[in-house]
């Protein structure tokens, strides 16, 4: 049997149930990841941006399930609620966060709001992101200014992971995964905001290689403090709310994803090292811009520069 066959076999079947722009629950949360069980995650926190919905929400309730605390976060208080409710009722804790990651401010205060309540952090799971609407061409700014994927995807969590780093080291062994994507399109440093020229394929694209430039960079000097950081492509057009409103037909169930990231976030196999770029559960290579040294230094001061003007 082949390996894909074999984790097609492995995923839970329930899909249908995320019909609709507001996902109900989807299948009961599994007993066991890559050899962690339930209860075994018991004491640990972990923060999964974007999980009021889509493959952010299955994650947060797997981890739950294996006896995390779970710092669910997104826009949507209603929903977000929701999933913690959710959470407790398979007998872990939770909070809901809201924060908008189109302001700079808001991710700083969010950060901030974690490290005043939270005494560790395990896990960061970077998963909060946008995709084109279908029909829309427009180049949408965030708060401060900044192309808005550019912004969502990737800015929010430069500046996140950084701003609980300490959190995380004091916490050591623990795990950053940056949930990127297959699309990628290389950073023109020349016009980065893509004012010149846009497209939202473009835009999303070049959002989620920042993500894995990003990964590559800090990978090393975060394991020094034993944080391991490794990023993804989930899987290829899952069924969630951002592929619905693009338009897009879902080709891979939410599940294939959820297994994909529980890989990064249990596995023992990943638990050092890191700097890591994965399509699904196998490793593999980036867009050549991601293995340029000279790029990531770039990404990295084009960064700070925008962090700091907010
Ligand atoms: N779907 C796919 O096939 C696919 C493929 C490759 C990679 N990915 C990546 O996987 C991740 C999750 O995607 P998904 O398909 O699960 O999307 P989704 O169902 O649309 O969920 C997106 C999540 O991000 C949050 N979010 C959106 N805008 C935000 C903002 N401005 N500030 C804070 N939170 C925000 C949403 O919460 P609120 O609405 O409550 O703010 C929601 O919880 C994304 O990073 C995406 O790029 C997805």
């Amino acid at each position: 049997m082949s390996g894909w066959t074999r984790r097609r076999l492995l995923v839970t079947l329930g899909s249908a149930a995320t019909a609709g722009l507001v996902a109900p629950a989807l299948a009961a949360p599994r007993d066991a990841w890559f050899g962690v069980g339930r209860g075994e995650l018991t004491g640990q926190v972990a923060l999964v941006t974007g999980s009021t919905d889509g493959l952010g929400r299955q994650v947060a309730l797997e981890l739950a399930a294996l006896g995390a605390r779970v710092l669910v976060h997104g826009r949507n208080r209603e929903r977000g609620e929701a999933v913690v409710r959710e959470i407790r009722d398979l007998g872990s804790e939770a909070s809901f966060y809201a924060a908008d990651f189109a302001a700079i401010a808001e991710v700083r205060a969010l950060a901030e709001a974690i490290r005043g309540d939270q005494d560790r952090l395990d896990l960061l799971i970077n998963n909060a992101g946008i995709w084109r609407r279908e029909g829309d061409e427009t180049r949408h700014l965030s708060a401060d200014g900044h192309e808005l994927m550019f912004a969502v995807n990737y800015l929010a969590g430069f500046l996140l992971t950084h701003e609980l780093r300490g959190l995380l080291a004091a916490s050591a062994p623990s795990r950053v995964i940056n949930v990127a994507s297959r699309a990628q399109a290389p950073l023109d440093f020349d016009d980065p905001m893509l004012e010149r020229e846009f497209s939202p394929g473009r835009a999303y694209a070049q959002s989620k290689l920042a993500q894995i430039l990003f990964t590559l960079d800090i990978a090393e000097a975060f394991a020094a403090d034993g944080i391991t950081v490794n990023s993804l492509h989930p899987a290829t057009l899952m069924d969630t709310t951002m592929v619905r409103l693009a338009g897009m037909a879902p080709r891979a169930t939410v599940e294939e994803g959820v297994e994909a990231v529980m890989q990064l976030a249990v596995s023992p196999d990943y638990g050092a090292g890191g700097g890591l770029y994965l399509e699904g559960l196998e490793e593999a290579r980036a867009h050549p811009q991601a293995y340029d040294e000279h790029a990531r230094a770039a990404l990295r001061r084009l960064s700070e520069t925008l962090v700091a003007g907010d």
